[in-house]
């Protein structure tokens, strides 16, 4: 493959030292580069702006600008889209230690949604940083490479039924029914067909 892992996704933040601060307390993360420019290296426009990483177990990262001549809000959200829409997800360990992480942060005193199933694949925490990016912890609850290598098999017949409803409302031809998740291998034939 090309691209052969995450190095970092980059997002705007209200105020870097809060931003350190955060990732490095709350979330643990290595805070391993920063580096600034008055200039943008890319385009050469004049924005002031210090761009800050925080490194992963892996050695990805999250990073940050923050960048206080510029107009628009840090969250760098449309307002009209939904604030669950964009979030960054961390990989955790185990679900015991997802849960064990929402304990710890709703002692940190942070609201936290969850944990949430998502279709037996994974199950996640949700929470927001200073800046108001929304942040998920999840962990693996599929290890089965079977039932993984069906997730990716099934993955096109989602998108093509979703291309002809543009809602759920025949979710159970692929899903077994109108809620969840549960298979039916006959129906899940008939969208195929
Ligand atoms: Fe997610």
């Amino acid at each position: 493959m090309l691209c052969k892992k995450l190095h970092h996704a980059a997002y705007r933040c209200r105020d870097a030292a809060e931003t350190v601060k955060f990732y490095t307390e709350v979330l643990g993360l290595k805070f391993s580069h920063a580096m600034g420019e008055d200039h943008v290296p890319s385009t050469g426009k004049y924005s002031p702006h210090v761009h800050i990483f925080f490194e992963m177990e892996d050695g990805s990262s999250i990073a940050f600008f923050e960048c206080p001549q510029d107009p628009g809000e840090p969250s760098g959200r449309d307002p009209g889209t939904p604030d669950w829409v964009q979030h960054f997800a961390f990989e955790v360990e185990s679900v015991e230690v997802l849960l064990q992480a929402k304990a710890d942060l709703e002692a940190k005193g942070l609201k936290v949604i969850g944990p949430t199933n998502h279709d037996d694949f994974i199950e996640s925490i949700y929470f927001f940083d200073p800046s108001g990016h929304r942040l998920e912890l999840t962990a693996r609850t599929c290890h089965d490479p079977v039932r993984l290598k069906s997730f990716e098999d099934e993955a096109p017949q989602v998108l093509a039924l979703w291309e002809k409803t543009h809602d759920w409302s025949q979710r159970h031809l692929l899903f077994g029914s109108r809620s969840g998740y549960q298979r039916d291998q006959a129906a899940n034939k008939e969208v195929s067909a």
